[in-house]
């Protein structure tokens, strides 16, 4: 049985099939027909509900999602708000007034999204008492992965700055709902055990942690997902355990947990993940799944490769270690062995003097997946020299790779322009791209040969030396 709130209001539904969305338990089970489905893959934000999770202190937090690729029974227990929930007799919440005031709304498509996108961050502000406005950053960061196409960003930009000047009215507080053990298609374990345990009785159930690429099987290729093995309940999964050295990031930690940590000790990493979809999907998606994905334009694997990570898998067999240099064995293969699963992946602390680079590049700023990537890890000696090269790209072949020649020709050199374009020819050494919709071979190679330029900029603040055109690489 799935029970949940929504606003306000508690359900209780048997009988889902595992793969039913969040979108269609709203709008065809619970008549919740304010959220609004545009593109069915995450990529729009119609469809952008709240889900309130209670905290410690006893407060509800809530975060956006996609309803469109969301499992309706990852919503077990939690609160959710739609745009229905939000006024309060004839009064709008401060949200939607804002828009009304500011002409935030057209067509109002994509309204319902928005107003649920900006009532969580209006939502945060006001539960850690900030009073002024929303800064820019914050606005473009909350709005990545809403799309507008006829009201234009300025009006809808203009409530957001105003939004916190209304009272807002006291947000109905739902009673706790039990924890029922959920039955059916949908499997819930709650620690490694039970985990362990289903994959071994159900070889051909599906693994989900946030689903923002595996429920794309079912809303865009159509295909059913009759037995899912959810990860998102198991708190052993959910743990950040810093070593000496490093840190095991469990297969449950979702973009959004893991950011500080970024933010900390890898800034290149933490821009690239400001990067990496919207909003709504870092703070469901995981690391582990973008690696057991295997896409070879998914970020994360250059960043990882060129930082020397370590994979923990785990199954009925034990857990065993693995470079991650070994975990990808084909286009959308991993090492990964039936009734296995990716555990954890062990980020090595960068040490002194150490550097790591990574930039993607994509049509858009936000919310869209990579043409090309490039990942650089180095060290500069005192003599200029660069030593511990380690450079990964995506894009570029079936998997994303290590460049072994690039790294070569960068491994004990001062990054001189002559390095700079040997480090391009032999980065074509390395990989022979296809020409496919998100860019042709040749632009991928003089992309590449432009990120090494800016890594040769950032590594030595020399900028001379222009990116090659293609006849010279
Ligand atoms: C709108 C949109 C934008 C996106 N933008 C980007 C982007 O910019 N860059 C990018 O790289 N990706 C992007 N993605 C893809 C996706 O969000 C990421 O790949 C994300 O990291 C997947 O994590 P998840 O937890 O949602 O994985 P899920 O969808 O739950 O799982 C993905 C796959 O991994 C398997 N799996 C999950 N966890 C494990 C585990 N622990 N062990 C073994 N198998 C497992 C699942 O069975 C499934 O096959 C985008 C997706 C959407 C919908
Ligand atoms: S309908 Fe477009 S993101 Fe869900
Ligand atoms: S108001 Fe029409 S798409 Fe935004």
């Amino acid at each position: 049985m799935l029970t949940l709130t929504l606003n306000g209001q508690r359900h209780c539904l048997n009988h889902l099939p595992a793969d039913t969305t969040a979108l269609s338990l709203l709008r065809g089970h619970l008549g919740a027909c304010g959220t609004k489905e545009g593109c069915a893959s995450g990529d729009c934000g119609a469809c952008t509900i709240a889900i309130g999770t209670r905290h410690d202190s006893g407060d509800l937090h809530y975060h956006s999602a996609n309803a469109c690729i969301l499992p309706a029974h990852q919503l077990h227990g939690c609160h959710v708000l739609t745009v229905e929930g939000l006024p309060r007799g004839e009064h709008l919440h401060p949200v939607q007034q804002a828009l009304v005031d500011h002409h935030g709304s057209q067509c109002g498509f994509c309204t319902p999204g928005i107003v649920m996108s900006l009532f969580c961050l209006d939502h945060d502000r006001r539960r850690r008492g900030m009073n002024g406005p929303p800064d820019d950053d914050t606005i473009d960061a909350t709005l990545g992965g809403n799309l507008c196409r006829c009201t234009g960003y300025r009006a809808i930009r203009d409530a957001a700055r105003a939004m916190h000047t209304l009272p807002c009215p006291v947000m109905d507080d739902p009673a706790e709902l039990p924890e029922t053990a959920m039955a059916g298609g949908f499997h819930r374990p709650e620690n490694r055990h039970a985990l362990i345990e289903i994959l071994t009785q159900h070889p051909q159930a599906r693994l989900i942690a946030g689903g923002t690429d595996l429920m794309l099987e079912h809303t865009l290729a159509l295909k059913p997902l009759p037995e899912l093995i959810d990860l998102s309940a198991i708190g052993e999964l959910r743990h950040i355990d810093e070593q000496a050295d490093g840190w095991w990031i469990g297969a449950g930690v979702t973009y959004h947990r893991l950011a500080p940590l970024l933010a900390d000790h890898y800034p290149a990493f933490h821009a690239l993940l400001e990067r990496l979809g919207s909003l709504q999907i870092r703070y469901r998606a995981t690391l582990a799944g973008n690696l057991a994905n295997a896409s070879p334009i998914g970020d994360t694997p250059p960043v990882l490769m060129a930082l020397g990570a370590r994979l923990r898998l785990n199954g009925a067999q034990g857990m065993r270690e693995l470079p991650i240099d070994d975990f990808f064995t084909g286009y959308r293969c991993t090492a990964l062995a039936e009734g296995e699963y990716l555990d954890a992946i062990y980020l090595p602390r960068l040490r002194d003097g150490e550097q790591l680079l990574a930039w993607k590049v994509s049509k858009r700023r936000d919310d869209d997946i990579s043409a090309v990537m490039l990942a650089l890890r180095a060290v500069t000696g005192h003599d200029g020299r660069l030593n511990n090269v380690r450079v990964a790209c995506g894009g570029m072949a079936a998997t994303s790779q290590r460049a072994r020649h690039a790294e070569a020709a960068l491994e004990g050199r001062v990054f001189d322009g002559d390095v700079l374009a040997n480090a391009c020819k032999a980065i074509a050494e390395d990989f022979s791209p296809i020409d496919d919709v998100r860019a042709s071979r040749d632009y991928r190679l003089a992309a590449m040969a432009g990120l090494l330029a800016r890594a040769r900029y950032r590594l030595t603040s020399r900028h001379d030396a222009i990116p090659m055109t293609l006849e010279e690489i």
